[in-house]
């Protein structure tokens, strides 16, 4: 009999995902070449990694939908090129953007120098109320190679008002924790209420999609990452 009343519960359950409006949160990563952005995205995306990443090349689009309490949240990720050549595209990726990822390489000190730009580019020219984690990748270097002191970058980001963490693409570690913090700190109440007066705003779907997870398949799905945001 439980078992009867669980599966008409997880069917509702089912019932009521499919119903929810998925919330569209464009984000935009942004930082020196070679950092991690791409991987950081591919483990959030496909929990997966490459040890001989290429370097992106103008821009990928991927998607990623979250379950976050009773919201569904579809993430569509601008992973922008670090090269130097490709810089000035980068305001037509973050332009509307309600998040930004900005990401350095804890073992090398330029590269913070160069994420502190893209914060100072972001908080002058994107949007106002843009939400931007700093991210330290290539946390499983630490031990051995770390160039950035945690407290250094942390205390630079409470200065600038920004979410921190440090994380490896290589190990997953802290990767989902971030987007799941950047997925609490938006209004999303708010953008929920102005998309249901103008229709659905951000990225249109150029590119490629990639790691897409359908909610009602269940838990079991291949791409699906653990964690507090059950993507
Ligand atoms: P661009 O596209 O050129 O801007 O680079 P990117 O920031 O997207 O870097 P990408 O993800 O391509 O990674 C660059 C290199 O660093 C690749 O060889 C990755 O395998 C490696 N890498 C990425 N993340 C990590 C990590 O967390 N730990 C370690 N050890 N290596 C990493
Ligand atoms: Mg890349």
């Amino acid at each position: 009999m439980s078992n009867v009343n669980n599966a008409a519960q997880s069917t509702a359950a089912a019932g009521d995902a499919a119903n929810l409006k998925p919330i569209q949160v464009k984000l935009v990563l942004l930082g020196e070449a070679a950092v991690g952005k791409s991987s950081l995205v591919l483990r959030f995306v496909n929990n997966d990694f490459q040890e001989n990443k290429e370097p992106t090349i103008g821009a990928a689009f991927l998607t990623q939908r979250c379950k976050l309490d009773d919201k569904i949240i579809k993430f569509e990720i601008w992973d922008t090129a670090g090269q130097e050549r490709f810089h000035s595209l980068a305001p037509m990726y973050y332009r509307n953007a309600q998040a930004a990822v900005v990401v350095y390489d804890l073992t090398k000190p330029a590269s913070l120098d160069k994420a502190k730009s893209w914060v100072k580019e972001l908080q002058r020219q994107a949007n106002p109320n843009i939400v931007i984690a700093l991210v330290g990748n290539k946390l499983d270097l630490a031990a051995t190679a770390r160039g950035i002191p945690t407290e250094e970058a942390s205390a630079y980001a409470t200065e600038a008002g920004l979410l921190f963490a440090e994380a490896s693409a290589k190990t997953g570690d802290n990767v989902i924790d971030v987007f799941t913090d950047i997925a609490k700190k938006i209004p999303l109440e708010q953008l929920l209420a102005s998309r249901g007066r103008t229709g659905a705003a951000g990225a249109s779907g150029a590119g490629t999609t990639a790691g897409r997870v359908d909610l009602n398949a269940g838990a079991a799905g291949r791409n699906q990452p653990q964690g507090p945001c059950a993507c």
